[in-house]
């Protein structure tokens, strides 16, 4: 049976070689051997601030680069996370057995919350989002980049919580697929911190797919690398720079070690490495800016793309959240059975009694108007703004068992009680 596979990428900042050879790159390597739902996770980019018109072209935009980088429509399914609401409400189900000290221990959490002024409560769940995104789906792997391993692993987490606390082989636990090569791209501008999409618009720090050549290659060449002249992958944190050089190297090409340090075996210094990476990284990227260009043009087929997308998505989805609530105690509502004769309701009518006529209930006010001037001492007045209209209210209809009171002086003159004497 073919395993199924689900990822995810936000929308927000811009998409960069870390994100290709992290994680999209695996996703078009695999999708003929496999059953693929990708998932543009915009819910998720809301956790930080975001600018809404941004966001809006930067949804379409990824999804135009996904099918750029080789997303096939009818190998994979692709959609945008906010399209299904079966992530919506399976997140708040599975919110309801994380406890919370699990996603206050998350890394990322603990990065970017300290990067915010105000910490939105996004957030901190944002992971049990992600697990929602993953468990739906039965997904077997998750080809994500090194940074959501924590991730993947609190999905499983869950899910085996949700499974003990039910008593139910419910969810499949997830697998997190992290490449041999590219599964951590560094900054060029600080090989020591990771490239990153917050990051992408400073000038030398990541490549985007969509940049220039000409500044593809300028980038590289200002990557900051140590001041030896070997070349070789290592652990060692000053060499750094050269072993991300490398490591991009082979994920682009996607050459062994031995091959990769064979090409450069002639290399005359650091400046023959990085303009051979940088070519590398331009003879790749180029086809993609070019179907991306051409996809860009017509956003209606896009959208048409993404609509059938969710619809697929929705299919495995929806009624796997429904068991999951089923599971929970939650009452369904049972579609279907409540539109028996034209949606009229099925209960005895003898419980609901229609009301009785208009002229009965006229007679009934007439009636309980006249007896009540008979049988009740009349009743309080009003405060004191509807006086006037009171006065007039209570003289019409004119009572057969009491006099009129108009000429009635009102209210009563009353005697004061006698001030009590001063304290002093
Ligand atoms: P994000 O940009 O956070 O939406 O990430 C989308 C995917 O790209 C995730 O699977 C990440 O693990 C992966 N990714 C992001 N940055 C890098 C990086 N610098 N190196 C490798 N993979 C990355
Ligand atoms: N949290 C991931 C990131 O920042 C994005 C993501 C959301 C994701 N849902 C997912 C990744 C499900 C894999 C599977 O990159």
């Amino acid at each position: 049976m073919k395993n199924r596979v689900l990822s995810g990428i936000q929308p927000s900042g811009e998409f960069h070689l870390g994100n290709y050879l992290g994680a999209v790159k695996n996703w078009v390597d695999q999708q003929e051997e496999k059953i693929n739902y990708f998932c543009i996770v915009d819910l998720h980019s809301l956790t930080v601030p975001q600018d809404p018109t941004t966001l809006h072209h930067q949804t379409r935009s990824l999804a135009a680069m996904l099918l750029a980088c080789g997303i096939n429509p009818d190998k994979s399914t692709l959609f945008i996370q906010s399209h299904v609401l079966a992530h919506v409400e399976a997140c708040w189900l599975l919110n309801c057995v994380t406890p919370l000290g699990w996603l206050q221990r998350m890394t990322q959490f603990k990065d970017k919350s300290a990067k915010q002024e105000t910490i939105q409560t996004g957030l901190l769940v944002y992971p049990v989002l992600q697990a929602a995104d993953i468990l739906l789906y039965d997904a077997d792997e998750v080809p994500v980049g090194e940074d959501q391993k924590q991730h993947i692993e609190l999905t499983r987490d869950i899910a085996q919580r949700f499974n003990h606390l039910y008593e139910q082989e419910f969810w499949v636990l997830p697998e997190a697929k992290i490449p041999a090569a590219g599964a951590r791209v560094m900054g060029l501008d600080d090989p020591t911190n990771k490239m990153s999409k917050s990051y992408a618009h400073i000038s030398g720090h990541a490549v985007r797919l969509l940049d220039d050549p000409k500044d593809i290659l300028k980038a590289f060449k200002r990557a900051v690398t140590d001041s030896g002249r070997e070349i070789a992958f290592s652990d060692d944190p000053e060499k750094a720079g050269v072993n991300n050089l490398l490591g991009i190297y082979c994920a682009v090409t996607g050459k062994s070690k031995d091959e990769t340090l064979a090409d450069f075996a002639n290399a005359r210094g650091y400046g023959d490495l990085k303009v051979g990476v940088g070519e590398a990284v331009i003879a790749a990227v180029s086809p993609i800016r070019e179907r991306y260009t051409y996809l860009m043009q017509d956003v209606a087929e896009l959208d048409r793309l993404l609509a059938r997308g969710a619809e697929q998505a929705r299919a495995q989805a929806q009624p796997k959240v429904e068991k999951m609530k089923e599971i929970m105690g939650l009452v369904l509502p049972r579609l279907g059975t409540e539109d028996k004769g034209h949606g009229a309701c099925q209960l005895p009518q003898s419980l609901f009694p229609r009301p009785p006529p208009l002229c009965v209930t006229l007679f009934g006010f007439l009636w309980y108007w006249f007896w009540q001037d008979a049988a009740v001492p009349p009743t309080p007045p009003p405060p004191l703004p509807s006086l006037i209209w009171w006065r007039q209210w209570r003289c019409w209809p004119p009572s057969p068992h009491r006099p009129r009171q108009r000429k009635q002086p009102y209210p009563p003159p009353r005697s004061r009680p006698a001030l009590p004497p001063p304290a002093w």
